[in-house]
């Protein structure tokens, strides 16, 4: 059973300045519901109640989200407006909430091993919550628990890209052992079209085994001068315990003007057709 999930929620969000100067990136709203709310969800969904926030200078908009606000439960106790505050309220009844600041930026490596004071020696989920998925009736984080609970060693979650588009993520190649399930081999960070392995690219969903934490302290910085999850991930890999897996459904790049309003349309399209 896997009870904790991190996420990493440290990072500017330059890309929608100025809405993020004085707001975490994690609290844009996809149609009423901030992004990292998605993500809880999404966690819970797979079993992971307790959950773990790397946060950072400027994010205690995330912490007051997870809380119960007194003045606005006793403002609409009773209305019509208290149907609004039904699922954060149930995430706040069943989910647990730590957090641990991550003081410098030195990449997405470094921001999970900082959160080994919250999760110690289990198996974690990680979710980057700019990266939304949407799929029915299993969540993402589910798909890949039942994937974990087969494989028992890390697993990230995988989708085809276009070869432009390899630059952007980390990459993997492997050998499929079941209909999209590959043993990794090999994987590289950003990529350029002529480097990929393969179009494999990872999503911004894992599930990570402890050992990774002493494999992080180890880890020089690689692309970008930060240090790499996929990095570690790749140690992983050489002993044969990474699996990657093509998960069922959709996923916006909520990290991009592109992505962020495709996911508001798709979510709209779908809140209308539910009504
Ligand atoms: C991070 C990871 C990358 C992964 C991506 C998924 O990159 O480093 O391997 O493919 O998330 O969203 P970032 O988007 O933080 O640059």
């Amino acid at each position: 059973m896997i009870r904790k999930c991190l996420f990493p929620a440290a990072g500017y969000g330059t890309r929608f300045l100025p809405a993020t100067k004085a707001m975490p990136k994690e609290m844009l709203p996809i149609l009423t519901k901030p992004l990292i709310q998605y993500g809880i969800e999404e966690a819970l969904q797979a079993g992971m109640q307790n959950v773990a926030i790397v946060t950072g200078r400027g994010k205690r908009a995330i912490e007051d989200h997870f809380d119960t606000n007194y003045e606005l439960e006793h403002l609409i106790d009773g209305t019509s407006k208290e149907a609004y505050l039904q699922e954060i309220r149930y995430l706040i009844e069943h989910c647990t909430f730590s957090y641990t600041r991550q003081i410098e930026m030195r990449g997405l490596g470094h921001a999970i091993l900082t959160g080994e004071v919250l999760i110690g020696d289990e198996p974690f989920g990680v979710i980057l919550a700019d990266d939304l998925c949407s799929s029915d009736p299993d969540g993402v984080m589910r798909q890949m628990v039942k994937i974990y609970e087969k494989y028992r060693c890390s697993i990230v979650a995988i989708e085809r890209v276009a070869p432009e588009e390899t630059h952007k993520y980390g990459v993997i190649a492997g050998d499929e052992i079941e209909e999209g399930v590959f043993r990794v081999t090999d994987m590289i960070e950003k990529p350029s079209p002529e480097e990929a392995p393969s179009n494999l690219a990872i999503i911004g969903r894992y599930i990570l085994t402890p050992d990774i934490f002493t494999i992080l302290e180890k880890t020089p910085a690689g692309s970008g001068g930060e240090i790499q999850i996929t990095d570690a991930l790749l140690q992983q890999a050489k002993e044969g315990n990474v699996i990657a897996y093509e998960f069922k459904g959709d996923r916006y790049d909520c990290g991009s003007i592109d992505g962020f309003v495709a996911a508001t349309n798709a979510f709209y399209q779908l809140q209308k057709s539910g009504e």
